[in-house]
C-alpha cells in the first residue's frame, strides 16, 4: 500500500481520523483542501465564487494527482473528490487505499449546522446532497468504516486492522 485516502461527506471526520492515522502510524497527513488553498493562495470559497466549482475541481484533481504519486501520505480528501472518476482512478492506480468514513447523518448535520466556510452548503439541501452522494462514496471506496462514537485514535486502529486483514 502506497498511502491512504479518506473520503466521505463534509463533516464526517476525515481530518480528525487522518491526524490520528498520521500520529499513530507515522504517515504524512495532508488535507487536500488546505493544500489546494496554499498552492493557489486562495480560499475554497473564493475559488468557487470567483471562478466557479469546475475551476476548484480542476485544482482538486491536480492536487490529488500529484499527492498520490508520493509514498506514505494519509490524505483527507474534500467531500466531493471521489464523485469524480478521474480522482478515484488516479488514487487507485497509484496504490492508495480509499477509505469511506461513514458517519451517521445526524452527527454530520449537527457538525455542519453553523458552518459558513463550505460553499456547497449555501446552495444545496444537505440531506438531499448526502442521500445523492452516499452510494457514490460506497462505490468509490475500497473499505467502508461505519463510525459511531469512536475517537479518531480508535478509528485509526480499526482502519489499519481492516487494511491489514483485507489486504
Ligand atoms: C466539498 C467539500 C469540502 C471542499 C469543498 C467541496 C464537497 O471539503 O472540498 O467545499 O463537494 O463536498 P470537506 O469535505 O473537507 O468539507
Amino acid at each position: 500500500m502506497k498511502g491512504i485516502a479518506l473520503c466521505g461527506f463534509m463533516g464526517c471526520g476525515k481530518s480528525t481520523v487522518a491526524a490520528a492515522l498520521s500520529e499513530k502510524y507515522s504517515l504524512n497527513h495532508i488535507d487536500t483542501d488546505k493544500y489546494i488553498e496554499q498552492q493557489n493562495e486562495s480560499s475554497i470559497s473564493q475559488m468557487f465564487s470567483l471562478y466557479g466549482e469546475s475551476y476548484f475541481r480542476d485544482k482538486e484533481f491536480d492536487a490529488i494527482n500529484k499527492l498520490c504519486k508520493q509514498n506514505g501520505n494519509v490524505l483527507a480528501l474534500g467531500g466531493g473528490a471521489v464523485l469524480f472518476e478521474r480522482n478515484v482512478t488516479a488514487l487507485k492506480n497509484s496504490g492508495y487505499k480509499l477509505i469511506f468514513i461513514d458517519t451517521d447523518f445526524d452527527v454530520i448535520k449537527s457538525r455542519l449546522e453553523n458552518d459558513t466556510t463550505r460553499p456547497l452548503l449555501k446552495t444545496n439541501d444537505i440531506k438531499e446532497l448526502y442521500d445523492t452522494r452516499y452510494p457514490l462514496y460506497e462505490k468509490a471506496c475500497d473499505i467502508k468504516i461505519k463510525c459511531k462514537n469512536e475517537t479518531g485514535e480508535q478509528l485509526a486502529d480499526i482502519i489499519m486492522q481492516t487494511i491489514l486483514k483485507e489486504g
